[in-house]
């Protein structure tokens, strides 16, 4: 019987220290929740690191428990963590990935720990694949893995997806090692981006970096067809329609509502990345309400920042960037009664986003570059009355989605102001008719779909690559 492994970085799963016991916390993330139904199924695995260094007399331990939940650990030392994870992939291809280029550095022993890390990954898989097993290894950090275990069982079916956006050539080439970095991916069968233009960034690079030619979407690695194609993610959109409409939801929204009053809440909500646009949001927030005095003490921005990678610098300082900012908005528009920013840094469980996503009349999502933004799709699921109105950057991969949403160019400042006044003056009927047709796309297409075609796509094209080998 044939098993589907699960790679990627971080299990769905992560565990924390509590008074010196190892507690293991369930990731609500999209991507668990998707595979959830697979990795979790018979002998299918999931193979990733859980998001601690551990000393080596625990390992065993943590991975005799993980084992009985279908993942299998890869640890990382400290000093992988810091070069590997926070080093390489996070200040190299993160950087360079969202166009951030005079964030990225290029540093020889980060590319050995990436190129070390990436191996280990590799091994680890090895250990437990068998020759008819799928493997379906996802994102950047792992860019090296799919080119690894082909190296070693040339007939594996191997699928790739990459969750962030995959930059232009002229971004790319910028890179050191690219020729390696494609190659890595191109050792998959199946290559799955979330939109368009990001498949055709990364076609573009193999031409142009490593010299292969392409059909359409298909490649033609030494004699194996590789396919590249673009599949937007969704989400679980029942689970966020039902938590929304919950009584607990209610009850939190009416609690939360009766400490706030009765402004108008426009919800800014993403982890703590310079990726996100949070400076540029807070700085319209600021220049609408100067130019628009009279919606002071009527609108405020719930803002929720979701601490992430906060050992890197560039982090570090965009967390006092943004606090900096909201002093200086709430200072300067702040009354005894009127608090202009609410701001919270920190995750909050699933029945209190529900509460928020209900009790925000505007989202407002405005990244500077996003590979997808599940938020988005969060708050539409979330709208039972299908009432509100989305503010959306047009470098969001949810963009070429829902362009029923206010679109903006997240770095036109007037554009964005303007928008925050036409969602607050937006008809109620207008509101519901773009609603309504953003729900419909995003719980047609949701997290089940992509995986389950994924999955299809890749064992189809194995089947086309087998027809063309014995042909
Ligand atoms: O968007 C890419 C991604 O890797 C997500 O999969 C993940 O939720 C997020 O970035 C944060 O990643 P991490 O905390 O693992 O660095």
């Amino acid at each position: 019987m044939s098993k589907t492994i699960i790679v990627s970085n971080r299990l769905p799963i992560r565990i924390e220290k509590e008074d010196g016991k190892n507690l293991y916390k369930t990731s609500e993330g999209g991507l668990a929740t998707g595979l959830g139904s697979i990795y979790k199924d018979g002998d299918n695995i999931w193979v990733g690191w859980p998001g601690i260094s551990l000393p080596e007399e625990e390992e065993k331990e943590v991975e005799g428990e993980l084992i009985q939940r279908n993942m299998r650990p890869v640890f990382l030392s400290e000093a992988e963590v810091q070069e590997f994870y926070l080093g390489f992939s996070n200040q190299t291809l993160w950087p360079a990935f969202h166009y951030f280029i005079h964030h990225m550095r290029f540093k020889d022993e980060e590319w050995k720990a990436y190129t070390d890390a990436n191996q280990k990954f590799a091994d680890a898989v090895s250990k437990w694949l068998e020759p008819d097993d799928v493997v379906w290894i996802h994102d950047y950090q792992l860019m090296l893995v799919p080119n690894m275990l082909r190296q070693k069982f040339p007939n594996i079916t191997i699928g790739f997806f990459q969750h962030i956006p995959f930059p232009s050539y002229e971004v790319f080439r910028m890179i050191p090692w690219r020729r390696k970095l494609l190659n890595g991916v191109l050792g998959a069968d199946y290559i799955g981006f979330h939109t368009y233009d990001d498949m055709r960034h990364f076609l573009s690079s193999c031409h142009r970096l490593a010299g292969y030619s392409y059909n359409r979407n298909q490649i033609l690695v030494k004699n194996r067809l590789v396919e590249v194609d673009s599949l937007p993610m969704g989400i679980d959109y029942d689970k966020y329609a039902q938590s929304a409409k919950s009584e607990l939801a209610k009850a939190k929204e009416m609690a939360f509502r009766n400490s706030l009053g009765s402004q108008d809440l426009i919800l800014s909500m993403d982890r703590l990345d310079y990726s996100k646009g949070i400076p540029g949001r807070l700085k319209a927030f600021d220049r609408f309400l100067d130019e628009n005095p009279e919606y002071i003490g009527k609108v405020s921005l719930f803002l929720i920042v979701v601490p992430s990678r906060d050992r890197v610098p560039s982090y570090k300082a965009l967390k006092e960037k943004v606090e900096f900012l909201v002093g200086h908005i709430n200072g300067k528009y702040a009354t005894i009664n009127y608090v202009p920013i609410r701001f919270y840094y920190r995750s909050y469980p699933l029945d209190e986003l529900s509460a928020f996503y209900r009790m925000c009349r505007i989202a407002m999502i405005t990244p500077k570059r996003d590979g997808m933004n599940l938020v988005c799709k969060e708050y539409i699921a979330s709208r039972e009355n299908q009432d509100g109105v989305l503010i959306l950057s047009e470098m969001a991969g949810a963009a070429k989605e829902l362009s029923d949403a206010i679109l903006v160019n997240p770095n036109d400042e007037a554009e964005m102001v303007e928008s925050i006044k036409r969602a607050l003056e937006m008809p109620i009927k207008e509101q519901q008719r773009r609603m309504q047709i953003m729900q419909q796309t995003v719980s047609k297409y949701t997290i089940f779909q992509w995986v389950d075609l994924f999955i299809g796509n890749l064992r189809g094209l194995k089947a086309r690559q087998e027809a063309m080998a014995t042909k």
